[in-house]
C-alpha cells in the first residue's frame, strides 16, 4: 500500500523534476530535485544493480528521510524509479536512514534500514531513537514489515547506544543473513556491530567487528564489509575526525580497514588503516558484488560541512561518485572508475612527450564532460622541476586546480578560483607517488564534478566544483620543464 507520505513525494518528484532536469550531471546520480546524501541498497537484483539513497526532493536541504531509487545494467545509465519508502510510520517518522538492500532467496527485495523516533524531553532537547527494521518489496513497490522494528534497544550490547545505532549494510553468506551497524559505544566513540539473522527478521547480536576507542573520530556511520583479494575491509565515515597527517581531514572523513577476520572471535585484526578517498567531497560509500565478481564502491560525492555551498537558485543538491571497481594492491585500497564508463567514451585527442614549460594550451583538450589521463615526467635529467599544475574548468578568471611538487610528493587540488562565492574549505593536499619520476592523473568531469584518480587508482580524490558550464578550458602550467603525454574522451552519455 502507498502511504499519503510517500503519494505525495512521488507526486512532487513527477511535477517538478522536469525543470531541474537540464542541471543534472550525465552519468552521476542524483536526486531528480531536491537534495540526497548517502548511497543506501547497492545491490543486485533481478540482474540489475539497484541504488537507493537518502532523499529530501522537497528543498535543497537535509529533511525527513526518504529512499530515492535508481537502476543500471552498466552503472553509468540510471534508470530513475519512484521514490521506495517515506518517512510514514510512528518507528520512522523522523526518517528512513540509511542502510543496505539484498535479492532473497525467494526473489524478493530486502531493504534494511534505520527507524528514527524524535522524541522532545522536559528540558526541551530531542533525542533520537534509532532501531532497524525492513522493508520487502519486487524492486519498485516496498511493504513496511508489520513487526518493525527487528533490531531495537534491547538488542544492542552492553553499553551500547540507542540514540546513534544506524545505517545496517546487509548481505547474505552461508544461507544466512549478515548485517553490520554502526553503534556508538560508552567511550563517547563508535564500533561496527555484527548481527545475523536465518530469516531477515529475527536478529541475533554476534560481536563487534571493530571498535573506535577514540582514535579515528567517534561515531562510525555507514558501515560496509566485505572480502577483497584475500582480505577482510571495513569501511566506514567517522565523525568528528581530527586530521591526522595529511591521511585524514578533519570533521565527517572516511575510513579503510584492512585485516582478516577473526572467525573465532568475530572480531577484524587489523593490518592497515587509511583513507579511502582524499578529496573535499566523499562520505557514506557502500559496495556491492557485481555479476563478475568485481567489488564496486559508489560513495556519496558531498561533504556535511560543505552541503550548504551551492550556487544561487540550484535546484539540486547532492550527487553520487562514479562507481569504482576496488583491489588491493601492496597492502593498499586502489580504486579505478568502473570499465563500462569507456564504452561512453567519444572523440579521442591524444599527445606523447609534449614539452611543457610555462603555461601551455593544446588544441583539442577542453571540456566538462571528460576523461582524460596526464602522464608527467621531468622534461630536464639535471634540474628537477618544482611544481607541474593542470587548471581545468577555466576561463578569463575562474579554474580548478590539480598541483604535484617532485620535491615534497603533494598533490594538491585547489578549487578557490573555481567562482563558488562562499568561503568553505577549498582545498586539499595529499601523498602520492612517483614510479621512475613519472606520475599519472586521470580525471574524470560530469558537469560540476571533478574525480581524480593517481596511478591507476593509487589514489581517488573527489570534488565537487560549480563552476560555469562556459569555463571549460584546460591548460598545463610548469615551473621548470616537464614532459607529458595527454589521452582525452569527451564522455557522451545520453
Ligand atoms: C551519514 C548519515 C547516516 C544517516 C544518514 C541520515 O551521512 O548521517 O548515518 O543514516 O546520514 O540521512
Amino acid at each position: 500500500m502507498t502511504s499519503k507520505k510517500l503519494q505525495r513525494a512521488r507526486d512532487f518528484e513527477r511535477k517538478y523534476s522536469p525543470y531541474v532536469a537540464a542541471e543534472l550531471p550525465r552519468f552521476h546520480v542524483t536526486g531528480a530535485i531536491g537534495w540526497i546524501n548517502d548511497p543506501n541498497g547497492f545491490a543486485p537484483y533481478k540482474g540489475e544493480y539497484h541504488l537507493f539513497f537518502q532523499y529530501h526532493p522537497y528543498d535543497i536541504k537535509w529533511g525527513p528521510m526518504h529512499w530515492g531509487h535508481v537502476k543500471s545494467k552498466d552503472f553509468i545509465r540510471w534508470e530513475r524509479l519512484p521514490i521506495a519508502i517515506a518517512p510514514d510510520t510512528e518507528y520512522d517518522k523522523d526518517g528512513c536512514f540509511s542502510g543496505g538492500a539484498v535479492e532473497m532467496p525467494d526473489g524478493r527485495h530486502l531493504l534494511m534500514y534505520t527507524g528514527v523516533r524524535n522524541q522532545r524531553l522536559k528540558n526541551g532537547k530531542i533525542e533520537s531513537y534509532q532501531t532497524q527494521c525492513i522493508a520487502i518489496g519486487d524492486g519498485i513497490n516496498y511493504e513496511k514489515y508489520e513487526g518493525n522494528p527487528v533490531i531495537r534497544a534491547e538488542d544492542l550490547p552492553e553499553g551500547g547506544d540507542v540514540h546513534d545505532f544506524r545505517d545496517p549494510k546487509v548481505w547474505i553468506e552461508d544461507g544466512k543473513y549478515h548485517a553490520v551497524i554502526g553503534n556508538r559505544t560508552d567511550d563517547t566513540s563508535g564500533s561496527i556491530l555484527l548481527y545475523e539473522s536465518d530469516d531477515a527478521v529475527n536478529w541475533r547480536y554476534v560481536s563487534k567487528v571493530a571498535s573506535c576507542h577514540n582514535r579515528y573520530g567517534k561515531m562510525w556511520e555507514c558501515p560496509d564489509f566485505f572480502p577483497l583479494d584475500g582480505k577482510d575491509i571495513l569501511i566506514t565515515s567517522p565523525q568528528e575526525m581530527n586530521a591526522i597527517g595529511l591521511e585524514f581531514h578533519p570533521g565527517n572523513a572516511n575510513i579503510c580497514i584492512i585485516g582478516s577476520f577473526d572467525r573465532e572471535t568475530n572480531h577484524l585484526i587489523r593490518e592497515n588503516t587509511q583513507a579511502i578517498d582524499y578529496g573535499l567531497d566523499f562520505y557514506a560509500p557502500q559496495t556491492l558484488e557485481a555479476a563478475d565478481g568485481r567489488r564496486i564502491m559508489i560513495g556519496w560525492m558531498q561533504n556535511w560541512e560543505t552541503v550548504g555551498s551551492h550556487l544561487p537558485n540550484q535546484q539540486f543538491i547532492g550527487q553520487m561518485t562514479i562507481p569504482r571497481e576496488l583491489s588491493i594492491r601492496d597492502g593498499r585500497l586502489c580504486q579505478v572508475p568502473v570499465r563500462e564508463l569507456e564504452k561512453y567514451r567519444a572523440s579521442k585527442t591524444s599527445y606523447k612527450n609534449v614539452m611543457i614549460t610555462g603555461e601551455t594550451s593544446l588544441q583539442g583538450i577542453n571540456g566538462r564532460f571528460i576523461d582524460m589521463t596526464v602522464t608527467v615526467r621531468p622534461g630536464n635529467e639535471s634540474s628537477m622541476y618544482k611544481w607541474f599544475k593542470i587548471n581545468v574548468a577555466r576561463d578569463g578568471e575562474r579554474y580548478t586546480s590539480i598541483r604535484f611538487k617532485p620535491e615534497t610528493n603533494i598533490l594538491r587540488v585547489d578549487r578557490t578560483q573555481s567562482g563558488l562565492p562562499c568561503d568553505i574549505v577549498n582545498m586539499r593536499d595529499f601523498l602520492v607517488a612517483t614510479k621512475n619520476k613519472e606520475l599519472k592523473i586521470r580525471l574524470i568531469m560530469d558537469r560540476y564534478s571533478l574525480e581524480v584518480f593517481v596511478n591507476d587508482g593509487e589514489q581517488a580524490a573527489s570534488f565537487v566544483i560549480y563552476t560555469p558550464l562556459e569555463a571549460k578550458a584546460i591548460s598545463f602550467v610548469a615551473d621548470g620543464t616537464v614532459l607529458v603525454d595527454i589521452e582525452k574522451y569527451d564522455l557522451e552519455v545520453k
